[in-house]
């Protein structure tokens, strides 16, 4: 028999919960006995998760972040509600379209408004209310695209690199306060988010396994979880490289070409 995860949290609200990691990591904290709100956009895919999850342990909240008056609204008013929110999952993740012009404002607005601005709305809605506490964890799903320019990323990679640096801020600023800061930088997961990637997708995981690492690890309240490794220590390793080496290394390995 499998052990139950021992977990510090009461409730916890993971937001792009309707499919991928943040529905797998919704039914890991669910399981483990934690009371989650599970927001997204797609109603039906919410309704379903609800039904798989231990009854009672997760409630649909149907919020689209790219709103992010709604969405701080919205946050506001649920950790009223349920007496404070012990940890907030920043994980909706939108990918940009491939049949649009590359680096465009139409292709970057979706990933701009939902991968940051709506991360920073979620993580930010109850930050005062966290503090006054003393207690709460904030998680921000960034990504090991995130270390470094790569070459055909912009829509994806500046919003993220954007996310990863609000987070390293956010947890020098709250150092002290009881707040807790979390990075989470995952490199391949198999969901609908990478099929239809045109660059290679080395080390893949599963979205169940990559959500079980997340939620061993986050009761320690890391400053980052990088995964899988060896790929994250050579992402890191490579963004350490000057641009005129990383370039044409670059386009080698992906065959990207402007042309
Ligand atoms: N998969 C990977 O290899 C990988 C690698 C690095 C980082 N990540 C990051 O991990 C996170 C989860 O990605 P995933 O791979 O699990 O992708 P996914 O299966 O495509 O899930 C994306 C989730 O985000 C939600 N979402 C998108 N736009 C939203 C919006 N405006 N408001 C609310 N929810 C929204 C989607 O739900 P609705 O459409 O129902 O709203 C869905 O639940 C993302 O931030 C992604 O960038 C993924």
């Amino acid at each position: 028999m499998q052990a139950r995860m021992v977990t510090p949290y009461r409730t916890a609200l993971i937001t792009g919960a309707s499919s991928g990691i943040g529905r797998a990591l919704c039914l890991e904290l669910a399981r483990a006995g934690v009371h989650v709100y599970a927001a997204a956009r797609r109603v039906e895919r919410l309704q379903a998760l609800v039904a798989e999850a231990p009854a009672g342990q997760v409630t649909a909240l149907v919020l689209d972040v790219a709103d992010c008056e709604t969405t701080v609204a919205r946050i506001r008013a649920l950790d009223n509600e349920c007496g404070g929110l012990d940890l907030i999952v920043a994980n909706a993740g939108a990918s940009p379209a491939h049949d649009v012009p590359p680096d465009a404002w139409e292709t970057l607005r979706e990933p701009c408004h939902t991968n940051f601005c709506g991360a920073v709305a979620t993580l930010t809605a109850v930050l005062p209310q966290m503090v006054a506490r003393r207690r709460g964890h904030l998680v921000g799903v960034s990504s090991l695209a995130s270390f470094g320019a790569l070459p055909a990323a912009v829509a994806y990679s500046a919003p993220k690199a954007g996310l990863s640096m609000l987070l390293a801020c956010l947890r020098l600023d709250l150092r002290g306060t009881g707040v807790a800061v979390t990075t989470v930088r995952p490199g391949f997961v198999s969901t609908p988010h990478v099929a239809s990637s045109p660059h290679p997708v080395p080390q893949m995981m599963s979205e169940a396994a990559a959500a079980a690492l997340i939620a061993r690890r986050l009761p320690r309240r890391p400053e980052r979880i990088d995964f899988p490794q060896p790929l994250a220590w050579t992402t890191r390793l490579f963004a350490l490289l000057p641009e005129w080496l990383r370039g044409p290394i670059l386009r080698g390995v992906t065959k990207w070409s402007r042309s």
